[in-house]
């Protein structure tokens, strides 16, 4: 496996089906599960290790993001992958005059309380996308907004990249792995599993009545229960899969988002229905 800082270094080593995994480091089996994918689809393997300025806010933990690439590249040299991306901020983004902006899906949910966040994830993923040109790119469900945005961004910019999107990887005890999960103390992690099962509570009560007076009860009291256990809900919404528009009818796919805080600590999670 080679790391490259460069963007004329990572170009003069592609080759192949190229498979593309773009990540901020930080580890965990959510993004080694990408990149085993990756290397099941592609026969050149590319991960890029970015902490993306572009998508911070001015308040949130740019600075504070964990960062470890000594263990990142022996992760990543583990699974098998070929090339990993490291480049400095002067190399990716350096004084930056263009910005991408999707625009409907980023002004729902995350784009509410993160004003900029998509504004960041998609420049920079379409430079990425543009320096690697044509490819297979992974990203993980978990992020299911981002997902949708990148897909957007991906047909409108007739961008030569096919997504593939992966299941969200769990702790046993339904956790979705997350770098921010580091920051969670020990009785708050005892506690943040419920932000799962709520979730997974509610997708079973919309199924077994999606009736539009079911669905908003079913929020409520989701709601309420995530709050009783001590978070602070940004949002627990049922959305078409697609659009991510507010959903209350029983027609086409449903997807549940939660967005919500324990002691400080901002998770984000969604289920299908
Ligand atoms: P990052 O948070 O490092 O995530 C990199 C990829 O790993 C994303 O596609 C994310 O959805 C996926 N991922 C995170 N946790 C996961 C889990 N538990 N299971 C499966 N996949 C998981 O997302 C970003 O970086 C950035 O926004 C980026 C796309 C790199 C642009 O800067």
């Amino acid at each position: 496996m080679k790391v490259v800082r460069t963007i004329s270094e990572l170009r003069a080593e592609l080759h192949g089906e190229v498979g593309f995994v773009p990540t901020m480091g930080a580890f965990h089996e959510g993004h080694l599960s990408l990149m085993r994918k990756a290397r099941q689809i592609s026969d050149f393997t590319v991960v890029s290790i970015f902490v993306n300025p572009l998508q911070f806010g001015d308040n949130e933990d740019l600075s504070n993001y964990p960062r470890d690439e000594a263990q990142d590249i022996q992760l990543a040299e583990e699974v098998g992958v070929n090339i990993v991306f490291a480049p400095t901020t002067e190399e990716l983004i350096g004084i930056n005059y263009t910005n991408v902006h999707v625009s409907q899906l980023t002004e729902l949910w995350e784009g509410q309380f993160r004003p900029g966040h998509f504004d960041g994830v998609a420049t920079i993923v379409c430079k990425l996308f543009n320096i690697i040109g044509e490819c297979s790119a992974v990203f993980g469900l978990k992020d299911y907004q981002q997902c949708a945005v990148v897909r957007q961004m991906v047909k409108d910019l007739n961008l030569p990249v096919k997504l593939i999107l992966e299941e969200t990887v769990r702790e046993e005890d339904g956790l979705a792995l997350s770098s921010r999960n580091r920051y969670l103390s020990k009785s708050n992690r005892g506690v943040v599993p419920v932000l799962f099962h709520t979730l997974a509570s509610a997708r079973d009560q919309i199924l077994l009545n999606r009736s539009t007076m079911v669905i908003e009860q079913v929020l409520i009291n989701s709601r309420q229960e995530l709050i009783d256990a001590g978070f602070n809900v940004d949002y627990f919404v049922y959305v078409d899969a697609d659009t991510l528009r507010p959903k209350a009818t029983h027609e086409g796919n449903g997807r549940i988002l939660v967005a919500a805080s324990l002691g400080g600590t901002r998770l984000i999670d969604n289920i299908e229905v």
